[in-house]
């Protein structure tokens, strides 16, 4: 039996320091994520140059915390995992360069990771976290929706999965783009428009909650229309029908003064800001969510159905969201493909899933060269 392969990962790609250390790329010893979030929230948005700022004040503490937590020392790692890319330069520079400097004084390689290449292996670690575990089969198409990307993958298994000699096989996968965002992501429209309804920042898991109480049928919202690729998502269309809406109705004006005032007084939680919110907001919100998610579902089965895949997974910060987890279990039932969500904790970033993205290039021998750098935007395929 060859000794147990302890990988630290390390993730800095957007607002989240995050360290784990994942043992064989599927136990989780420990996975700490330092969230920026009140750092950003008056912003509406995350600001790169804060960002890099808290990353360099936490990755220390975060790195010390997650090693603490499995209950061991640097030097019983056996490698360096850190996002290479995409992301914001100045965050992911933070990360790499302390996991370089990190992995040449200790003499352990370091496996330079893709931050969505850790997105798909999200949702191979969750299937590995159960007893009996059903992992996905291939050919797989991949939904990664989040605040930095709406992209769509097809997922086989490559060739050439490395020898483990004794350690248990690795997940070695290929990507095809099949289509991307041509503007905002998701994400990214979740929290423009909670921005404008002064709904706080992130907008998501807020408009996810107060969604339900809404009629989703009230506010109509055309579908983008993909030319060139029906695959390729588009949602700036209905950031902006949001804001048309919102001045067509004056009376949006008051409610929204009374709930930025609230916000301004610490208000966070969905269930406070629900009494500050009219019929016609919460009505609206649930249109908005109720388009995103249908588009979603929609093209990632077409998808789908184009490569014959055999299951779906969907990863990324959106992937937590309640609407498009139903959706997508209500709908890829009816079709008899398999669909893969990761626990909300790995949907969003995290490094636990840098650390398992690892793993198998770790065996494969793909360890950075001297030449290898930070790439804000490194493609997957
Ligand atoms: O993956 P993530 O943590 O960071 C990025 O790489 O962007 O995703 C954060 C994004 C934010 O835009 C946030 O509003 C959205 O994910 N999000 C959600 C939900 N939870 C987080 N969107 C919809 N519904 C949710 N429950
Ligand atoms: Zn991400």
């Amino acid at each position: 039996m060859a000794a147990p392969v302890r990988i630290l990962g390390i993730e800095s790609s957007c607002d989240e320091t995050a360290a784990a250390v994942v043992v064989d790329g599927r136990e989780v010893l420990s996975s700490i994520v330092a969230s920026q979030i009140d750092v950003h929230s008056k912003y509406g948005g995350v600001v790169p140059e804060l960002a890099s700022r808290e990353h360099l004040r936490r990755i220390v503490p975060v790195v010390r915390e997650a090693l603490g937590q499995a209950g061991m020392s640097l030097n019983e790692v056996s490698a360096i995992a850190v996002t290479r890319g995409p992301g914001l330069i100045g965050s992911l520079l933070v990360g790499y360069t302390y996991g370089q400097v990190l992995a040449r004084s200790l003499g352990k390689p370091l496996v330079p990771v893709n931050h969505l290449e850790g997105h798909v292996h999200a949702v191979f670690l969750e299937a590995q976290q159960r007893s009996s575990p059903e992992l996905p089969e291939f050919p797989a198409v991949c939904l990664i929706v989040s605040g930095g990307h709406t992209v769509l993958y097809e997922v086989v298994s490559a060739p050439g999965v490395p020898e483990t000699n004794g350690s248990p096989p690795a997940i070695r996968c290929a990507y095809s783009r099949l289509g991307a965002t041509r503007d905002d992501a998701a994400g990214e429209a979740y929290d423009k428009v909670a921005k404008m309804l002064g709904l706080g920042y992130p907008g998501g898991p807020v408009i996810d909650q107060l969604a339900v109480h809404g009629n989703a049928e009230a506010v109509p919202f055309t579908a983008p229309n993909m030319r060139g690729n029906v695959l390729d998502f588009s949602f700036s269309g209905i950031k902006t029908a949001v804001l048309r809406y919102i001045r067509q109705h004056p009376e949006f004006e008051a409610e929204i003064a009374s709930r930025e005032d609230a916000l301004r007084a610490g208000t966070q939680r969905a269930d406070e800001l629900l009494p500050l919110c009219t019929a016609r907001t919460l009505d609206l919100v649930a249109s908005f969510q109720r388009a995103v998610v249908t588009d979603l579902v929609r093209r990632t089965r077409a998808g789908a159905e184009r490569r014959n895949a055999r299951s779906i997974l969907v990863s990324g910060g959106v992937a937590a969201n309640r609407e498009l987890r139903e959706t997508f279990a209500k709908e890829v039932a009816q079709s008899g493909l398999q669909v893969f969500f990761p626990s909300r904790e790995l949907s969003t970033d995290n490094a636990a899933m840098i650390a398992a993205a690892a793993y198998p290039r770790l065996l494969a021998g793909e360890v950075a060269t001297a030449g290898t750098a930070a790439t804000p935007n490194l493609p997957l395929a």
